[in-house]
């Protein structure tokens, strides 16, 4: 048995921190479901699984519904594993790989198995859905138990990183081949179905639904659609992708032009080196608001320095919130367990809330920067049609040249995002730009 790898080190760091969170909030043990599947309303099709984070935290399991694990002061973890005799589908695979070693491991073949394994004296918090409740065993949550977990989770673990930068080289060929399916002409479907090919998943596998939109599709922030049908004129791109490795996600856009519209071009590169500045702002102590208003006054200098804003300083333009209709998101997010991870707005362990910059209500993080954490950088220009309209109604309209707007609009939007980790000291460790320099692809 092997207790000097990072992931031996990554368990039995959560084991110290378990114990210790249990000691400070009166528990004597933490019970943690996977989770249960869930089923279409009148159907007997259950949507895909999610596991309970707090479940992958611990095991790189994650389609293992009706699972529980048991962690308790002074032993190894107990892991109920469920495999049930199922000829209907594919039940999970024997217990393998290297936390089997490190756990007391228990198999079992009916759900309502676990209860005799669960049954650990003392007051127990128990972490999971509702749904997960298994006779007394029932879900409590305790605040302030998840707290101390949850402001700790931002910081990854040598293995959790690991994992992470293996998720961004995981991404990375996806990422390429849609670039050369868009260069080709290809359908936003077609496009995804190279993303998939190259990154060797489905899109069961994927962290979150893939963006994939061409033309004015890329100002929409979250487009939920992929066109089957060819373009007739193909402009630009924007693919927002990642994959997943052991339950821990990338989150990566790039956006693409054909090389061939100078003023989409120019915004193009100016936004790309606006996002390495932004990137390289990602430092110990940082407080990352700081980073999401630097953003504003970086697109509003765009904005004037492409022309698409007149007359205005950066400042002005952003005090007449100019930059919020072209930039309208936060700048990014936690990442790690969950695409937008846990525990972003916490004003310290035992809980609290950090609030978000007046009239910025979409950042999800407002937390100063530790090393160890992982965030995205994702500064975006988009030109939505509903905020210009808004903006056309105001009276710094005359400042706008629309005859550049309704041509940019033609390209949708840009927006460029990589995965950084915060190091002690020093500038960033940027996992996806590192994963495109090794495949060679810039
Ligand atoms: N992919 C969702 C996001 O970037 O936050
Ligand atoms: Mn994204
Ligand atoms: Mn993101």
């Amino acid at each position: 048995m092997t207790t000097n790898t990072s992931y031996a080190h990554h368990l039995a760091g959560l084991q110290r921190e378990a114990e210790a969170a249990l000691a400070r909030t009166g528990h004597d043990a933490l019970l943690i479901a996977s989770g249960v599947e869930k089923y279409a309303f009148l159907d007997d099709r259950p949507y895909l699984f999610q596991p309970n984070p707090h479940f992958k935290h611990w095991l790189p399991l994650t389609n293992h519904p009706y699972s529980w694990i048991v962690i308790r002061a002074g032993h190894k973890p107990r892991v109920v594993y469920y495999q049930p005799d199922d000829y209907w589908h594919v039940p999970p695979s024997d217990p393998s790989g290297e936390w089997v070693d490190l756990v007391e491991l228990v198999v079992i073949s009916e759900p309502g198995d676990a209860v005799d394994h669960l049954k650990v004296p003392g007051k127990l918090a128990i972490i999971g859905e509702a749904d997960a409740a298994l006779g007394e065993f029932k879900p409590n949550n305790p605040p302030e138990l998840l707290n101390l977990l949850h402001w700790r989770r931002a910081v990854k673990s040598g293995w959790e990183l690991e994992q992470m930068r293996a998720a961004s080289r995981r991404a990375v060929p996806g990422h390429v081949a849609a670039r050369e399916a868009f260069l080709a002409g290809a359908s936003e479907i077609e496009i995804h179905r190279a993303y998939l090919k190259a990154t060797d998943h489905t899109d069961r596998d994927l962290p979150y639904t893939n963006i994939i939109g061409l033309n004015e599709h890329c100002a929409v922030l979250h487009y939920q659609y992929q066109d089957a049908l060819r373009p007739s004129q193909s402009r630009s791109f924007l693919i927002d992708a990642g994959a997943q490795v052991n339950g821990y996600a990338s989150d990566i856009t790039r956006t693409w032009g054909r090389g061939k519209d100078a003023d989409f071009e120019a915004l193009l590169a100016a936004m790309e080196s606006a996002q390495l500045a932004l990137v390289d702002e990602v430092r110990n102590g940082v407080d990352y608001r700081e980073i999401h208003l630097s953003t504003h006054r970086r697109v509003a200098a765009i904005l004037g320095e492409q022309g698409i804003v007149k007359h205005m300083s950066p400042e002005a333009i952003v005090a007449e919130g100019i930059s919020s209709t072209f930039f309208p998101h936060g700048i990014g997010h936690l990442l790690g367990l969950q695409v937008h991870d846990i525990g972003g707005f916490m004003a310290g362990e035992t809980g609290g809330t950090l609030p978000k910059p007046e009239g910025h209500p979409f950042l999800r993080l407002t937390r100063p920067l530790q090393p160890g954490m992982v965030v995205t950088i994702e500064p975006g220009l988009y030109f939505i049609p509903t905020l210009l309209k808004k903006l056309r109604a105001t009276s710094a309209a005359s400042q706008v040249d629309w005859e550049k707007v309704d041509h940019l609009s033609r390209f949708g939007g840009i927006r460029i995002e990589d995965d950084v980790a915060c190091r002690e000291e020093g500038p960033p460790e940027n996992l996806t730009r590192d994963a495109f320099a090794k495949v060679g692809a810039g």
